[in-house]
């Protein structure tokens, strides 16, 4: 028997039976199928359309239906279903009879799956959300360990202006912080109860959907049933934070490979996420991050499809909404994977600190700072830009650096310039320079690391 009765005179069409399945996908929803209609059984009850008995089976049967699904796999694969909602009704008549057929009163699979998909959500996002925060500890750890590590500062992936490793690591901490804000609030909005909102009017039956709600552990519950059953908002939430997480450590990708490869060779990404080549025996390949920047382009791409899916559908719920889980299970997998990898490759990065130094020191990365002097002995900025272009373009006519270049050769472009010029010009002048709060001098990323520390663990918490 179809799920819809008997109204149509011709069987369904095979191939559209095979089409129109979800199960294969929405099998993940089962543990939240069978919380979600324990619920509802004992709502049910609560208000005299369940009775005692039928509860007490229909309880033991969502149960024995959990247990067996958990402990036999391959059991699912035995019973091809519409979707899960239908396997579960199914197996839970096989096992107890017509008192699974009264499960379903007041309620349909369209305010079924979304409490199924809310439930489901409120569980990925926290695991999304420690993936994100051991992410971001790794981060802060790297930063610790090379703390006293300089980097070239790049503008347009030219060398700019020297900074702190560990100031390089807590911009990708920063990113990962409003990364969890964001998985947080995905979560509170997914923390909302539809269930009661039937079909798409309201269940006829005076279910108490507030005590509901709190059988769940939902914040609040749904003021407007059509809204309810065809509202994937939160979806998109979810969608749209992974993406935009992916988006960031595809960047940190991009920094490390570039980082990585033998021109830069600042860093060394460690063996266990490195691959080499069939054919050529010295490669050693960034493959980790490659793929996790590759992988980013799926999270955009599921969260287009949502948004594209969702464009123009009528209220309230069309079968269109079914294509919505794929996407949804897709990018938390490829968001939870893609997070756990770049853990593992943080923490293995080996730092060549020389390299690093030099390649920071080079490319005149000291010339603003050889502005900031003349501005500091009272020459308007702007000029002091003119004055220190004319010193760098000698400079490299010479063939020398800022410090090598004779005094004299300064004096002759602005006799402003004093033998007191060496000691501004140092790496360590010029990070020291810059203790505004978010800086990149010692003492600020000091304090900056210690927050973020805490930012997480209260990002954690939230
Ligand atoms: N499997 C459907 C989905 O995932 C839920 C079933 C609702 N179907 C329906 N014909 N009203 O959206």
């Amino acid at each position: 028997m179809t799920l819809w009765g008997e109204l149509h005179a011709e069987p369904p069409d095979e191939h559209f039976v095979a089409f129109s399945s979800s199960f294969a996908c929405d099998r993940r929803l089962l543990p939240f199928d069978l919380v979600g209609s324990r619920a509802w059984a004992f709502a049910l009850a609560r208000i005299g359309l369940l009775s005692k008995g039928d509860l007490q089976q229909i309880v033991r049967g969502l149960r024995a239906i959990g247990l067996r699904a958990r402990k036999e796999p391959g059991w699912l694969d035995q019973h091809p279903a519409e979707d899960v909602h239908s396997f579960v009704e199914a197996r839970l008549h096989e096992l107890i009879g017509d008192a699974a057929w009264r499960l379903h009163t007041g309620r349909s699979r369209n305010d079924q799956v979304t409490l199924d998909v809310r439930l489901y959500v409120r569980d990925a996002v926290r695991q999304l959300m420690r993936a994100q925060a051991d992410y971001a500890f790794e981060l802060i750890r790297f930063a610790e360990r090379h703390n006293e590590v300089v980097l070239p500062g790049y503008t347009h992936l030219r060398r700019a202006q020297p900074i702190l490793l560990p100031h390089f690591a807590l911009a990708y901490v920063e990113m990962a912080l409003r990364d969890l804000e964001r998985l947080a609030q995905a979560r509170d909005r997914a923390d909302v109860l539809p269930l009661g909102s039937g079909a798409l009017a309201g269940t006829a039956y005076p279910v108490d959907r507030d005590r509901l709600a709190k059988s769940l552990g939902f914040a609040e519950v749904t003021d407007n049933s059509l809204d309810a059953v065809s509202d994937r908002d939160f979806i998109v939430d979810v969608l749209s934070a992974c993406a935009l997480g992916g988006i960031h450590l595809s960047r940190l990708c991009e920094d490390l490979i570039l980082y990585c490869s033998e021109e830069f060779g600042f860093f060394a990404m460690g063996d266990d996420v490195s691959t080499g080549s069939s054919l050529m025996p010295q490669k050693r390949n960034p493959d980790a991050c490659e793929l996790v920047r590759g992988k980013s382009g799926r999270l955009v791409g599921n969260l287009d499809a949502l948004l594209v899916l969702l464009k123009g559908l009528p209220l309230a719920y069309n079968r269109d909404l079914q294509e919505d889980k794929e996407r949804l299970f897709d990018s938390v997998d490829t968001a939870l994977g893609s997070l756990k990898v770049m853990r593992t490759v943080v923490g293995g990065l080996k730092v060549d600190a020389a390299k690093c130094r030099a390649a920071a020191a080079g490319g005149f990365s000291n010339a603003t700072d050889l502005a900031d002097y003349l501005v500091r002995k009272g020459v308007p900025f702007r000029l002091a830009h003119r004055h220190v272009s004319k010193v760098v373009r000698e400079c490299i006519a010479r063939g020398c650096t800022l410090e090598t270049l004779p005094l004299a050769r300064y004096q002759a472009i602005c006799d402003q310039f004093g033998p007191d010029l060496p000691e501004h010009l140092t790496l360590d002048a010029v990070l020291s320079a810059r203790t505004v709060r978010g800086g990149t001098a010692p003492l600020s990323v000091n304090v900056a690391l210690k927050r973020a520390h805490k930012r997480v663990l209260k990002a954690l918490a939230s």
